[in-house]
């Protein structure tokens, strides 16, 4: 599958990227500048201590979400409404995991409080601003710090949540390929407004070192259960 990663030069984009490289997924780092998105390339090559790396190119954003089966969304919040606007119609028909943050920086405030926002959660403003995409809240409580220690399993559950159940299953069989990860369907988008808050108590709990690189994890799941 080839999977775009829109705003994926920061932290989170290129952890989770790099992530999707390790598990033989065809991935493109997106970003508003070609060179940076090749840089960031660069840096991956240079982590993983390889020259050519075949499954993994960089295209400017709107190229991307073009090229790609299925996006991954990575700006932070103030950025979200004009990065969306700018892959609207190449996004039609896919399916976007958004791990944008609601927290409170992107008014200047502190990382570890959150925004209420009018629409509810962030994934379900995403939701709004893309309605022919199938929007997928994810990634939120994984940090940079995990995804981006590559050698090493994450010990964090991926909450998502989303309203079409077979984008889930696709979004839930992709992220389980990352070592450590088991993927927690939390039920329709409406419920990414629980899952977008626990950030930024993982954050404070870094903050304080508590942990490094907070997770989180959900326990007594029947297997059974589980529809990936
Ligand atoms: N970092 C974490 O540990 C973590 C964990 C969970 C969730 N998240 C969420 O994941 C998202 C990305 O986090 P991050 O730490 O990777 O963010 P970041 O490094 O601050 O930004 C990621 C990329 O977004 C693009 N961007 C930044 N400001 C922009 C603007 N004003 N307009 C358009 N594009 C802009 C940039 O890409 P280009 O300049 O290349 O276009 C930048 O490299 C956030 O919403 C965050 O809350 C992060």
């Amino acid at each position: 599958m080839k999977i775009g990663v829109i705003g994926g030069t920061g932290g989170q984009g290129l952890g989770i990227a790099i992530r999707f490289v390790q598990a033989g997924e065809n991935v493109i780092i997106g970003s508003r500048s070609l060179e940076k998105a090749q840089n960031a390339v660069d840096k991956i090559k240079e982590l993983l201590e390889e020259e050519e790396i075949s499954n993994l190119s960089a295209a400017e954003n709107t190229d991307a979400a073009e090229k790609a089966d299925l996006l991954v969304l990575t700006v932070p919040l103030a950025a979200q409404r004009a990065t969306l606007q700018s892959i609207k119609y190449a996004a039609a028909g896919k399916i976007l995991l958004d791990a944008t943050g609601p927290l409170e920086t992107a008014i200047g405030g502190l990382p570890t409080r959150c925004l209420y926002l009018p629409d509810g959660a962030a994934s379900e403003r995403s939701q709004k601003i893309i309605p022919d995409t199938n929007v997928i809240c994810a990634f939120n409580n994984i940090s940079s710090g995990a995804l981006m220690d590559f050698n090493e399993q994450i010990d964090c559950d991926c909450l998502i949540a989303g309203d079409d159940q077979q984008s889930k299953i696709v979004a839930a069989k992709l992220i389980e390929q990352i070592p450590g990860v088991q993927v927690v369907d939390c039920g329709p988008l409406e419920r990414a407004q629980i899952i977008e808050k626990i950030t930024p108590l993982l954050i404070g709990l870094n903050i304080k070192k508590i942990c490094k690189d907070a997770g989180i994890r959900i326990t007594g799941i029947d297997p059974e259960c589980k529809p990936f």
